[in-house]
């Protein structure tokens, strides 16, 4: 099996670059996600590595081969795409192997790596139906199924979920990474625009905005280590608070209502942006903690609850409690800041080694 590898990639439409330069290094076998919200360039960026799309410069690996001017058939890739394109008046088994058949492959050959799709993808009891037979999530499996018999060196996924509701999108969700595992050692691809399936898929995610790459990691590195407010931002559900601290005494910073906060090393002294997830912020007596807020909204979702406080500047901050706490809205709460804390420069790079004090 092979792995890929973009190096400065670039895209350009006529005059308007959308992909500005992109590196990244996936090793075979990987399950590499790529995040971002729409329009940043992830469909571009596989369609490039899949041949689909002209590289405007840079280059594209497969494996040692560089794949710039190979065809898309020969680069051992197969694409699953978000409309599953299925043709209609064949079975489910003659759809799987029209490509194959097209190839020239023996019908025998054919109908073995079929039956080994449908097989892996529990869809056996299927093949002899029509599309027009099947739920969604059975299409996207026929269409998984489709690009499993390549047997693919590669494979490209351009959310294959999002036309799912959102039941068939967990389970096929969890499909897709028993696949993964099944398929030993085959690099995959995916593309999406929703955190929850980055985080839940990936070995590797990359997060993209506006054709640039903001920060290549395992899932668990980008939700604890951020590298600058957009990850920080995007990564985690429900979005990280960020609160943007005002001038202090002296060489620290306050909260915006003028609760002291003091802030040392990389943060002393410049303007510094504080990031806290809602399950590192505790709900404590007004002015028992860094600052106080009045709750404005409870989301009960069984396990646990997301408390909405509104500040006393303004700005409401969630904080995640225990379930059957049942917070009542409009109580006046203090916010203590218990847990890990995140600092991000003007221009939302985060700030290491920031010593906090008074939260
Ligand atoms: N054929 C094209 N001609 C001109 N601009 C294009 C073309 N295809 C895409 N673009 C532009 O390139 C940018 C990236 O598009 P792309 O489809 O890669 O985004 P995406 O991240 O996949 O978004 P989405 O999540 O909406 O699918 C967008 O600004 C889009 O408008
Ligand atoms: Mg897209």
């Amino acid at each position: 099996m092979t792995g890929v590898s973009l190096k400065n990639v670039k895209k350009t439409y006529g005059a308007t670059p959308v992909i500005h330069g992109v590196d990244i290094e996936i090793d075979k076998g990987e399950f590499v996600v790529f995040v971002g919200p729409s329009g940043c360039g992830k469909s571009t960026l596989l369609r490039m590595i899949a041949g689909l799309e002209e590289i405007s410069s840079g280059d594209v690996f497969i494996g040692d081969r560089r794949v710039n001017d190979v065809d898309p058939s020969n680069r051992g890739v197969a694409m699953v795409f978000q409309t599953y394109a299925l043709y209609p008046h064949m079975t489910v088994d003659q759809n799987m192997g029209f490509g194959l058949r097209m190839n020239g492959m023996p019908k025998a050959e054919v109908a073995q790596r079929v039956m080994q799709a449908a097989k892996i993808l529990q869809i056996e009891e299927l093949l002899d139906r029509k599309p027009r037979q099947l739920s969604g999530g059975q299409r996207q499996r026929v269409a998984i199924g489709r690009a499993i018999v390549r047997n693919p060196q590669v494979f490209l996924f351009d959310e294959p979920l999002s036309n799912l509701d959102a039941e068939l999108r967990v389970a096929t969700r969890l499909e897709i990474a028993k696949l993964h595992q099944q398929l030993a050692g085959s690099t995959m691809i995916y593309v999406t625009h929703d955190q929850v399936e980055a985080m839940t898929l990936a070995n590797k995610i990359v997060v993209l905005r506006k054709g640039r790459v903001e920060q290549i990691g395992p899932p668990m590195e980008l939700y604890d280590n951020p590298a600058n407010m957009f990850v920080a931002g995007f990564i985690g559900s429900p979005r990280m608070n960020l609160i943007t601290t005002g001038k202090g005494d002296g060489a620290g910073r306050a909260f915006p209502d003028g609760s002291a906060l003091t802030l040392g090393g990389e943060a002393a002294g410049r303007a510094a942006t504080l990031g806290v997830r809602a399950d590192q912020i505790t709900l404590v007596a007004p002015g028992a903690g860094a600052f106080d807020g009045r709750v404005s909204v409870v989301e009960r979702l069984g396990d646990s609850e997301f408390v909405y406080v509104e500040t006393g500047w303004g700005q409401e901050l969630v904080v995640r409690v225990e379930g059957g706490t049942n917070t009542p809205v409009g109580h006046a709460v203090g916010l203590s800041l218990t847990g890990r804390t995140h600092f991000f420069d003007a221009e939302g790079q985060a700030l290491s080694g920031v010593a906090v004090s008074a939260v």
